[in-house]
């Protein structure tokens, strides 16, 4: 999603808005650009590409000024090229936007109407026009934003320069995040806090439908209403040194290595650290759960099917897992018995807030399982749980998945063993297993050599189809949203029982099939589809334990031997081989691993 850098303070602003745009390329996006005021002129700069295209061309053309915005732009409305790139002016304001005006159509044609022009595609380009015919109309600055906040529909965080005024930057936010940083000598406005990593860890969260005037002097917030209001700040701790990339080359590889200390951090939360303890476990099974609702995007959705298979073994009542932008359109029924759970990396994706929302609406009793502290859905959630995954860089989500796995596996053991559906031995049994998986996952990692090799095998294939049953068939969905989303190569999970009901057609020797199969009660069931496959001519790549090795390594092109842990914890280990596939294969084809094309780390808009 769009990155919003602002700055007001005693240096050139241009230097600064350039470095903080660079901690949120993470996000992804396709053009930049920036603005200033200097002695009350405005002035503004926009490349389409990296921000290093932006950076040479100030390099050769500075611009000057002590107060500016800065924006990364991914496209959403109009092509990602210097023209629709923000920040987007009127004759007196300039904008920078992260979101969606959803009714900007109406808008431009009433503010052309009104002989006001526009020079871009951008649903953005309606704001700083909207305000400036409020301004025409004699508002003050504030006054005509607070009048556009009124008009405008969808999501947006919005931060304002006003020709004139050199010592005022305007935000004002709804649905999509925006912060406040606070220095000595300085003020900052970020999309997110890691914006502002190395230059304030002293943070002012702004709340859905809040808007600022920010000068060195003050800072006055405005809620909802457009009542002055006070919002705390908080102290973020951010790795001030932002880029440890540390000996990897790229982000997701270090993160992929990072997984055995990031699932012993959220089992030591939950287990050592009380996050799990039983006032929260009171809070959560205060009310008789009668069913479970889990609910996602994207890889957080694979691991809310995972754990919908876990809560219905353990805690033996109903679990279904849902696509978050089919459950908020479709009326899902939701009983205020039903526990509904939100899955979240960012806690920002307006499809699984929007969601959060709904079931609130329903009055259903929520929890969130988070990795992204004070974000919009733990402040809208009834209570959260951190994953402790530590802040993930790479648009691929690896370790965010193993820890969102481990909670969840966790939640459903604790709340069995509550309830009485899991015995004390079984919950001793697990819970030692879980404490083992640290190690277990290292021992994965060192598989990287072999796993390189089938990296070469399928780098140049069409398709990859990833197949596994009962925990392995959400564990290869998200096997192959991996492979898709890093290496553009088509990727597709099928649950092993259904192949024969359409997808084998698709198996051919240029068709690579990865075939989950630890060896447990369905290991003989999934062998035969290999052998469907391998009877067809489709190469096969196997991934199983040793006793699996035995019994079917014999007839497959590939096949990797992993440790042989209790069936419940599989989804997780078998998912590190499958982000390392996903990484080598990338790599060898040479692509941008840690921002692939068109993907944004945190989809904040629909
Ligand atoms: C994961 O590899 C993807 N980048 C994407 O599917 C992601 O999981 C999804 O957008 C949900 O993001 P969230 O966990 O921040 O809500």
């Amino acid at each position: 999603m769009c990155g919003i850098i602002g700055y007001l303070g005693p240096h050139q602003a241009s230097p600064i808005i350039i470095e903080a745009l660079r901690r949120l390329e993470y996000r992804g996006y396709d053009s930049a650009g920036i603005a200033t005021l200097d002695n009350g002129t405005l002035n503004r700069r926009r490349t389409s590409g990296r921000i290093n295209n932006l950076a040479d061309s100030l390099v050769q053309e500075p611009i000057r000024g002590k107060i500016g915005i800065g924006h990364t732009r991914w496209a959403t409305h109009g092509l990602p090229n210097e023209q629709n790139a923000h920040p987007h002016n009127s004759c007196s304001i300039s904008v920078v936007h992260n979101g969606i005006i959803e009714n900007f159509k109406q808008i431009k044609e009433n503010l052309l109407t009104q002989g006001y022009e526009f020079s871009s595609e951008t649903d953005t380009e309606v704001v700083p026009i909207l305000v400036q015919s409020f301004i025409d109309r004699n508002a003050k600055p504030i006054e005509a934003v607070h009048q556009a906040m009124k008009v405008l529909q969808g999501q947006f965080a919005l931060c304002f320069l006003f020709a004139g005024e050199d010592d005022v930057i305007i935000v004002a936010r709804q649905g999509s995040p925006l912060v406040i940083g606070h220095d000595q000598d300085a003020m900052f406005v970020a999309s997110d806090a890691l914006g502002l990593a190395g230059l304030t860890d002293n943070i002012t969260y702004l709340e859905d439908g809040d808007s600022a005037i920010i000068s060195q002097q003050e800072l006055i917030i405005f809620d909802v209403n457009q009542k002055p209001v006070s919002r705390s700040k908080t102290i973020v701790s951010i790795d001030s040194a932002v880029n440890p990339k540390g000996n990897y080359k790229h982000f997701m590889l270090k993160e992929i290595h990072e997984q055995p200390e990031s699932i012993s951090r959220a089992l030591e939360s939950l287990f050592q650290s009380g996050q799990l303890n039983d006032q929260t476990v009171d809070q959560i099974c205060q009310q008789p759960i009668n069913w479970v609702n889990l609910i996602g995007c994207g890889t957080a959705y694979y691991a809310c099917q995972i754990a919908s298979y876990w809560f219905e073994k353990l805690i033996k009542i109903p679990a279904r897992a849902e696509i978050a932008s089919e459950f908020r359109y479709r009326n899902a029924v939701i009983k205020p018995d039903d526990l509904s759970i939100f899955v979240s990396q960012s806690g920002e994706t307006a499809d699984t807030l929007a969601a959060l929302r709904y079931a609130r609406d329903c009055h259903s009793n929520n929890l969130s399982i988070l990795n992204n502290p004070a974000c919009s859905m733990e402040r809208e959630s009834q209570r959260a749980l951190s994953i402790h995954a530590g802040f993930e860089f790479s648009v691929a989500s690896t370790k965010a998945f193993t820890s969102q796995l481990t909670v969840l596996l966790s939640l459903g053991l604790i709340i069995g063993y509550r309830k009485g559906t899991v015995t004390h031995e079984e919950f001793s049994t697990i819970k030692s297993d879980l404490f083992e998986l640290p190690k277990l996952v290292d021992a994965v990692i060192g598989l990287r050599d072999d796993i390189i090799k089938i990296a070469e095998f399928i780098s140049d294939c069409p398709a990859v189809i990833f197949i596994g049953r009962g925990l392995m068939y959400p564990t290869s969905l998200e096997g192959a949203l991996k492979l898709k989303e890093v290496t553009y190569i088509h990727a597709e999970g099928i649950a092993a029982g259904e192949l024969k009901h359409g997808p084998i057609a698709l198996v051919d020797k240029t068709v690579p099939t990865v075939v989950l199969a630890p060896s447990n009660d369905l290991f003989v069931k999934t062998i035969s589809n290999l052998k469907e496959i391998r009877a067809r001519g489709g190469p096969v790549i196997l991934l199983t334990d040793s006793e699996g090795l035995v019994q079917a390594g014999d007839d497959t092109n590939f096949a990797l031997t992993l440790p042989k842990i209790n069936p419940l914890l599989t989804p997780i280990l078998y998912t590190v081989p499958l982000q390392l596939l996903a990484y080598f294969t990338a790599t060898k084809k040479g692509l941008d691993v840690d921002k692939p094309r068109h993907l944004a780390k945190s989809v904040t808009v629909e």
